[in-house]
């Protein structure tokens, strides 16, 4: 860590702390970073009977709809869903590089913190591409946002602020990351999902990493509105994960009844509770810190991750 000589350096000793923080992920992204164009296999032959999301995640898995396809219309279906989770992907990282760099508009560009925050933006960039070219080298066709669906999604950034930013990429992050995990872990994925996986399982720690510290010293310090903002949307998170998770253009790619499944697919008992399993973690740590309040904890509820 460059350590300022300046005696009227304005730092605190809480942009210090946030300082070594930084510098212990700059660390580790200079030991363990990925550049997928490089580190994914891209020209690997893929075996036509194999899933490319676990079966247990994919959302009709077990249902009467899900017993009634065949293997291969199984493994098209688990195709189609991880085109749209990628596709989604995207656009949420698309979303925090956003905050990330309006942040940075108010912070030092010489301290640590800004300087991990770009080497997370970096990260993200890489991500996107990777993603898109997952989707590419899959076969499949992306999942776009509407007009509307764009506006909206363009809106986000404008509430990460303070401690929201933080709190919103968590949610993002360490939901997806508990189901990216079993994806990593999986024996009998096709091979680039499980590359891609464990390329973003590692470099998402980092990011997750971040955010909690970003959430636990900023939670000391913020006023009580933007602890009771932060507190109060983040419940909004859970509708919007929750639309992300279905989607009937997958349905209707597959040749599928796409009301009838849509309707399975909600029901379907056994993601459901995969979904309030993903959301434990983060539920405890935003109890933790004083960030769940009636009304968060009743939209979680409401959406199915409690
Ligand atoms: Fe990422
Ligand atoms: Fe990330």
């Amino acid at each position: 860590m460059t350590a300022s000589t300046d005696a009227t350096d304005p730092r605190t000793a809480n942009a210090a702390a946030r300082d070594a923080v930084a510098d212990r992920l700059i660390g580790g992204s200079l030991r363990r970073s990925y550049n997928s164009l490089i580190d994914v296999d891209w020209d690997a032959s893929q075996d036509p009977r194999l899933f490319y999301m676990p079966p247990q995640t994919i959302s009709l898995y077990g249902t009467p709809l899900w017993e009634s396809m065949s293997h291969l219309e199984r493994v098209e279906l688990s195709r189609q869903e991880l085109a749209n989770m990628l596709s989604r992907a995207v656009w949420f990282e698309n979303t925090l590089n956003q905050g990330l760099l309006r942040a940075m508009l108010y912070q030092d560009p010489t301290s640590r913190t800004v300087q991990y925050a770009l080497t997370e933006i970096g990260d993200e960039t890489r991500h996107m591409i990777m993603f898109s070219r997952v989707i590419t080298a899959i076969g499949a066709l992306p999942y776009r946002l509407s007009t509307l669906e764009a506006m909206t999604v363009q809106s986000f950034p404008f509430f990460y602020r303070g401690l929201f930013l933080w709190v919103a990429a968590l949610c993002g992050e360490e939901v997806i990351d508990d189901a990216q995990r079993n994806y990593a872990r999986h024996p009998d994925l096709q091979p680039i999902v499980a590359q891609i996986m464990r390329i973003h399982v590692t470099e998402e720690a980092r990011h997750i990493r971040y955010a909690r510290e970003g959430v636990r010293r900023r939670v000391q310090h913020a006023p009580w509105w933007e602890r009771q903002f932060a507190a109060t949307a983040n419940g909004a998170a859970g509708f919007v994960l929750r639309r992300l998770m279905y989607d009937r253009r997958v349905y209707e790619r597959c040749g599928l009844d796409a009301g009838e499944a849509m309707r399975q697919a909600r029901a379907n008992e056994q993601v459901n509770a995969r979904r309030r399993e993903a959301f434990e973690g983060l539920h405890g740590f935003l109890s933790e810190n004083g960030l769940m309040n009636p009304v968060s904890r009743l939209l979680w509820r409401r959406f199915g991750f409690l």
